[in-house]
Parts: C-alpha cells; sequence; structure tokens
C-alpha cells in the first residue's frame, strides 16, 4: 500500500507541475498515461466500470465546476483562472493508491483560493480523526464542520472509502455525518478521505458524457484526498511523493482548531 501510495503521489505531483494555461486536458491525460507506464503501474480509472459504462481516461481531470470523474478531452483547453482537480489512482503491485488534489491554472479569484484551502484543510482535519477506535463519523463530522463553518457546500453524493486490493472497499467515509457513529477504525486499515466541496449550492448533475458530476449553479468545486493508514496516535499519509516524508509539505502547518 505504501509503495502504491508513494507512485499514485509522485505522478499527481508531477501532473500538477505540467498543468499550464493552453493544454487540454486529453494532454494531461496523456502524460498520465505514460507516467504510468513508466512506472510499471495501471491506472485503477481506466477501465473502471459503472453500470454498462466504462470510463474511458487514465485519470479523472475535473475543471472548474466539473465536480470528479471528468475525463481527459482535446476540446477542453485550460485557461488562465480556472481550477482543475487532478484524480490519480493507480494498481501496483495489486495494490492501490488514490489522491487529488484541486490546483489553479495561473492566477485565480481569491474567493476560490479560499474554497481550496478550506476542503484542503477539511481533508486534514479528517486525517486528523482517523485513528484506531476512532468512528467513521468522527472522521465526517470533522470535515463537514469546516467546511459549512466557511460557507461553502458539501457534496454528498460522492463519499470516500475503504482502499486495498479494490478501488472501493468497506467502509464508506462520507463528508458528513455525526461523531461517534459509525463503523470503528482499527490499526492498518487504509481508507481514501476525499471531501468534494462546492462554492454554494451542493447539487450536482451527470454532464452527457455519462461520468463527469457538474455544479449545477455552474460555480467552481474543489476536490482533495490522501490514502491513509489508521494507527494509534496519528494516521499515516502514504500518498506522499518520491522524496518527501511528509505530505504537509504541501500544505500550510496550521490547521484550524
Ligand atoms: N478517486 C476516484 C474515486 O475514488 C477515482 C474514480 S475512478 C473512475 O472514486 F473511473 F471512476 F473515475
Ligand atoms: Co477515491
Amino acid at each position: 500500500m505504501r509503495q502504491a501510495g508513494r507512485t499514485a503521489a509522485t505522478i499527481l505531483d508531477r501532473l500538477c507541475n505540467l498543468v499550464k494555461p493552453g493544454m487540454s486536458t486529453w494532454e494531461i491525460d496523456q502524460s498520465g498515461g505514460e507516467l504510468m507506464k513508466d512506472f510499471g503501474v495501471k491506472s485503477a480509472c481506466k477501465g473502471y466500470r459503472s453500470g454498462h459504462r466504462i470510463f474511458p481516461s487514465y485519470t479523472c481531470l475535473s475543471v472548474n465546476n466539473e465536480v470528479v470523474h471528468g475525463i481527459g478531452v482535446k476540446e477542453r483547453i485550460l485557461k488562465e483562472g480556472d481550477i482543475i482537480s487532478v484524480d490519480v489512482c493507480i494498481r501496483e503491485a495489486g495494490f492501490i493508491g488514490d489522491n487529488c488534489r484541486t490546483i489553479p491554472v495561473g492566477k485565480i479569484a481569491s474567493e476560490v483560493e479560499h474554497l481550496l484551502r478550506v476542503t484542503e484543510e477539511s481533508l486534514f482535519l479528517g486525517i486528523q480523526q482517523a485513528v484506531h477506535k476512532n468512528r467513521v463519523g468522527d472522521v465526517s463530522a470533522a470535515v463537514q464542520k469546516h467546511i459549512e463553518s466557511s460557507g461553502f457546500a458539501i457534496i454528498t453524493n460522492f463519499v470516500g472509502h475503504g482502499v486495498g486490493r479494490s478501488l472501493h472497499e468497506d467502509p464508506q467515509i462520507p463528508n458528513f455525518g455525526r461523531s461517534g457513529t459509525g463503523m470503528k477504525f482499527r490499526k492498518g486499515m487504509a481508507i481514501c478521505i476525499e471531501p468534494m466541496v462546492n462554492m454554494r449550492s451542493p447539487q450536482i448533475k451527470m454532464a452527457p458524457d455519462g461520468w463527469t458530476a457538474l455544479a449545477v449553479d455552474g460555480l467552481p468545486s474543489a476536490h482533495f484526498e490522501h490514502t491513509v493508514l489508521v494507527d494509534e496516535d496519528e494516521a499515516e499519509i502514504i500518498t506522499v511523493p518520491d522524496g518527501y516524508d511528509c505530505a504537509k509539505k504541501f500544505f500550510a502547518e496550521e490547521l484550524p482548531a
């Protein structure tokens, strides 16, 4: 799991560094596919089935009001002021690593910067709760509290998940709920925590491509995800790129109380 997490994070980091105005999401996805080949790993998105639909791209690339599961396409050209969620999910030696980050394309509006910051903060606040003998609801409540107190809207149609040899394992990890409820965590469990947050309305609809979830009000949406291992005192974030020893390198150290 640690190796898969490291590779997933390294690829995510490389892709985020490529993002520039004028690029298409197809180009980013192609680079994702090449990196996966270089690392000797497989995409866990490409070929993913939902009913009769099969996900077509290596990564999920969701721009602005696209919430999750966007497909890399040639027509989608990034421009200054956009945001893009880059979701990299791979299988390495039988195990899954899954992580996502929403990043600015050039300079973005300050309220959108705030949306990104609050969403990432809520992820880290959730991770702090993923310890032995806590419950799923402790993670959910921590995420929900931070998002709602910031005036943003939690998307409830999608949830985090257990992870291991399969991408989506039990338990579900919702981004809303009550502390003290739900399944108890045990040391060694692997989970993906992934808050998805809209600017104002939580309502989403499906795009005509059958995969991309869209914020109905057209406002930007953010998504941050790590794969973590539950432990006694502190969860271990395993989606940390090669050469880093700590995911917090990506994050302003102080968390809100
Ligand atoms: N990180 C996403 C998730 O946990 C990856 C989805 S793969 C897709 O759901 F094929 F469904 F897009
Ligand atoms: Co996930």
